[in-house]
C-alpha cells in the first residue's frame, strides 16, 4: 500500500494532495501504511450492515487535499466498489481497492481489487491464499503503473534470515491451523495472531522466489479453497439466521464474497465477552477483529487529517464484532457448535 500510494503521489504531480480517505473502521496497517508512504489519513464512517463505505457518506467528505481513496472489502465482503469508483471519477481522485482480504470475491463478474487505479491482495497468515507475508499489486496501464514498476524494480530482495524463517513457518502453520489448534497456536507470541498493531517500522522488499511459487500453486487452488469458504459461510449463515441479538452480514446484491472471516454483530457488550470466551473454550477460533474504530487509535488519532468528529458505525462494529473461521479444515459440524454455543450466551 506504501509503495502503491507513493507512486499515485508522484503521478498526480500535485504534492498538496496529502490525504487519503480510508474506512473508519479497517485494518490499523492501512492507516500505518499511509504514515509510512508521509501522508495523512481521512476517516470516512462505514455501515454496520455492510462494514464498508456509504458511498452517499463518502461524497460528504472534505476532497480538497485528497489524493486517494481507499476501499476495505473485510472478510472478503466486497464494499459497494461501483459506487465509491463512481464518487472517486466525480471528486478526481484515485481509488486504491483493498482486496488484502478479498482475493476471489466478484462484484457483478468483476474482480474485488480490480476497481479504481490499483488494488493489492495479501497473503500474510489468514487470508485467502497465505505465504505467511507478502502479497499482489494490480495496477491499471498509466503514469501510476510506471511508477510502480519502477519502484518495484528497485525493492530489496526479501533477506535471508526472513526466508528461511518464512519457509519454517510456513510449513509449520500448514500443520497445525486446524481449528482445534487455533487457540493454542495463537497462544504463542512469535506468531503474531489474532493481534492488531500499529506499526509503521516493516520491511517493504520483493517477495522471494519460494514464495512466489507458493502463492502461485495456491492461485491456482483458488476455487477450490474459495469453494469451500463459501460453502462454510453458507452453512454459518443457514444455522444463525434468526438468532435474537445476532446481526449477520449480507453480502451486496450482484457481489460473491470470499469469506476469509464470517463477521456478525452482537448488540450487547456484555454477550459478546462472555461469547468469545465460550468460543474459545469450545476450542472454536473465534476473534473480536481490530479492537478499535481507527479514530480510537492514538497514533491514527494524533495524525488523521479533521473532518467528522463522530464515527457511530465503526464504533458500534468495534464494539460487537464477532468472527468466525471459514477455512477449508472447518468441521462440518462447525455451524452447529456455533449456534450451541451462541444459545447457552444467552442473556
Ligand atoms: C483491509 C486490509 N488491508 C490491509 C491489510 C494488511 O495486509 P498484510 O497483513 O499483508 O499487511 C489487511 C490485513 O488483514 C487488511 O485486512
Amino acid at each position: 500500500m506504501t509503495i502503491i500510494l507513493e507512486a499515485m503521489r508522484q503521478a498526480s504531480g500535485d504534492s498538496k494532495r496529502d490525504e487519503v480517505i480510508v474506512p473508519a473502521y479497517t485494518c490499523y496497517s492501512v492507516p500505518a501504511s499511509i504514515e509510512r508512504a508521509g501522508l495523512r489519513p481521512r476517516l470516512c464512517d462505514v455501515v454496520p450492515a455492510t462494514l464498508g463505505t456509504n458511498p452517499e457518506v463518502l461524497r460528504r467528505q472534505d476532497f480538497s487535499r485528497v489524493l486517494a481513496v481507499v476501499s476495505s472489502n473485510l472478510y472478503g465482503l466486497p464494499n459497494d466498489l461501483a459506487g465509491i469508483e463512481s464518487v472517486c471519477k466525480e471528486q478526481g481522485v484515485l481509488l486504491l481497492d483493498d482486496a488484502a482480504q478479498a482475493l476471489g470475491a466478484r462484484v457483478d463478474n468483476r474482480a474485488v481489487g480490480s476497481f479504481g487505479e490499483a488494488g493489492l491482495y495479501s497473503f500474510d497468515k489468514g487470508k485467502v491464499i497465505s505465504t505467511i507475508q507478502g502479497g499482489a499489486i494490480v495496477c491499471r496501464p498509466g503514469p501510476v503503473a510506471e511508477r510502480l514498476e519502477s519502484a518495484i524494480a528497485t525493492l530489496p530482495a526479501s533477506g535471508l534470515v526472513e526466508r528461511v524463517g518464512n519457509a519454517l513457518k510456513l510449513g509449520i502453520y500448514s500443520v497445525f491451523l486446524r481449528p482445534t489448534l487455533y487457540p493454542m497456536i495463537r497462544a504463542l507470541p512469535f506468531t503474531g495472531l489474532g493481534h492488531t498493531v500499529y506499526k509503521t517500522r516493516f520491511p517493504i522488499a520483493r517477495l522471494s522466489n519460494f514464495s512466489t511459487a507458493v502463492a502461485t500453486r495456491l492461485i491456482g487452488r483458488l476455487d477450490e479453497l474459495a469453494s469451500a469458504r463459501r460453502r462454510n459461510a453458507a452453512a454459518l449463515t443457514a444455522a444463525l439466521e434468526g438468532e435474537p441479538g445476532i446481526e449477520l452480514i449480507r453480502p451486496l446484491p450482484g457481489s460473491v464474497a470470499a469469506w476469509v472471516r464470517f463477521p456478525l454483530l452482537v448488540s450487547d457488550p456484555d454477550r459478546r465477552a462472555r461469547l468469545i470466551a465460550a468460543f474459545e473454550r469450545a476450542g472454536i477460533g473465534a476473534t473480536a477483529s481490530y479492537p478499535r474504530a481507527l479514530a480510537d487509535v492514538p497514533a491514527v488519532r494524533s495524525r488523521m487529517a479533521p473532518g467528522d468528529t463522530d464515527y457511530p458505525g465503526a464504533r458500534r462494529i468495534a464494539q460487537s464484532i464477532v468472527t468466525l473461521p471459514t477455512h477449508a479444515y472447518c468441521p462440518p459440524d462447525l455451524p452447529e457448535r456455533v449456534r450451541k454455543v451462541i444459545r447457552e450466551c444467552r442473556n
